[in-house]
């Protein structure tokens, strides 16, 4: 199955394969999109959807060094080169609309600011990566900090942050990508203001279940404005504690959020499973109830082989799959799954930072990079 065609939203989708969001931090000055970048991406284009890596929806919302944003003029150009790439090697491409919270550095922040998040709690051990010598991602050398003490957001700043998101999606569509993801995933800010013990405000935004998903219902309903729903996703990582976002009920917690979405009709439900080595999986029941409540496309991402692929779409569960660092070291997937053929293996050395090496220079099997 996962060479059939799909239909999500507008888009004719020519196979179940997705290319997950990977930050791989190589944006020049002023964190603008590159030539390399949308080449990188047109490399990848036979996947049925590839959603960009994440990307900082104002200069608050970045975590890291080198990342693209999608809030100035020439990010917004920048990012014009790269779908265009896409689209004329007949691909197509969402922009995954990031704001880290505490995830973050002063050095990063404007005017080197504390970064913010729903309360000013610290994730212990929880690092970012910053270019303290500013010698650009070239040299692929930067430092891991433990992030910054945050301070909370009041319910004002709430507000302009839900305005940045839905200006980053004009921005984004301005820019010519076929849609949105927002990351609520992995423990940034969206995931900051839905796990119990991540958020201790004491306002409409903390304490019970609604009040905790009011911020996502709100950066939702405000992209969905811009976008239309069927240009909107959005990605979860429920049953996960990833950057010391613990939440005491996440099966409840996550099939909330779920029904909330379903509520608001966004076009896909990306789930972003665990994905280090013997990870535990996530109970089938779970996935079955997710697809009760969500009635829209599901995504699963980590650990997928095609064979785990076809199973899950199989059982019913799932409708595309994603392919992380397969991807990464892949250009030409699809047409190595559809074939057999054998995959290159990726090289960690490479992910974040550099130019070219272990970037854009994975070779295709097959001369022509033959899309499926
Ligand atoms: C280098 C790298 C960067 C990543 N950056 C992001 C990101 O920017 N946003 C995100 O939601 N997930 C990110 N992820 C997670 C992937 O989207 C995916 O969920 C994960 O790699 C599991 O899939 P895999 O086992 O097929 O690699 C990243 C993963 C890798 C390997």
């Amino acid at each position: 199955m996962l060479f059939t065609s799909y239909r999500l939203g507008g888009l004719a989708l020519p196979n179940r394969i997705v290319m997950p969001p990977m930050t791989r931090s190589r944006a020049a000055a002023g964190n603008v999109p590159t030539a390399l970048m949308a080449e990188y991406y047109a490399q990848r284009a036979s996947a049925g959807l590839i959603i960009s890596e994440g990307t900082q929806i104002s200069q608050q919302g970045q975590g890291y060094a080198w990342t693209p944003g999608i809030h100035t003029p020439e990010q917004i150009a920048g990012w014009r080169g790269v779908t265009d790439a896409v689209h004329a090697a007949g691909g197509r491409l969402f922009a995954q609309l990031w704001h880290v919270g505490r995830v973050s550095h002063v050095s990063l922040q404007p005017g080197g600011a504390a970064p913010v998040s729903s309360s000013p709690r610290v994730a212990d051990g929880v690092k970012v990566f910053i270019d303290p010598d500013g010698k650009g991602p070239e040299t692929g050398v930067g430092g891991m900090v433990q992030h910054s003490v945050p301070r909370a957001l009041s319910e004002a700043e709430i507000a302009q942050v839900v305005r940045d998101f839905a200006s980053a999606a004009r921005n984004a569509l301005e820019a010519g990508f076929d849609g949105v993801e927002l990351h609520g995933a992995n423990g940034y800010l969206i995931n900051q203001f839905i796990d119990s013990r991540a958020n201790t405000r004491t306002d409409g935004y903390g304490g019970s279940l609604p009040n905790r998903l009011r911020f996502l219902r709100e950066v939702s309903e405000a992209v969905a404005a811009v976008t239309g729903p069927e240009r909107l996703g959005v990605r979860l990582a429920p049953l996960t504690t990833l950057q010391g976002t613990v939440d005491d009920t996440p099966q409840a917690t996550y099939l909330g959020a779920a029904k909330a979405l379903d509520d608001i009709g966004v076009v896909y439900l990306h789930i972003a499973e665990a994905d280090w080595e013997d990870a535990p999986e996530m109970p089938p029941a779970f996935k079955e109830a997710l697809r009760l409540i969500y009635r829209g496309t599901l995504i699963y991402a980590g650990r997928y082989t095609a064979e785990r692929a076809e199973t899950a779409l199989h059982d019913g569960w799932a409708d595309l799959i994603g392919f992380g660092r397969p991807f990464v070291a892949n250009p030409d997937l699809p047409n190595r799954l559809r074939r057999g053929l054998p995959l290159n293996e990726p090289d960690g050395n490479h992910f974040f930072g550099g130019a070219q090496v272990g970037y854009t220079d994975y070779p295709a099997a097959m001369a022509g990079n033959d899309a499926p």
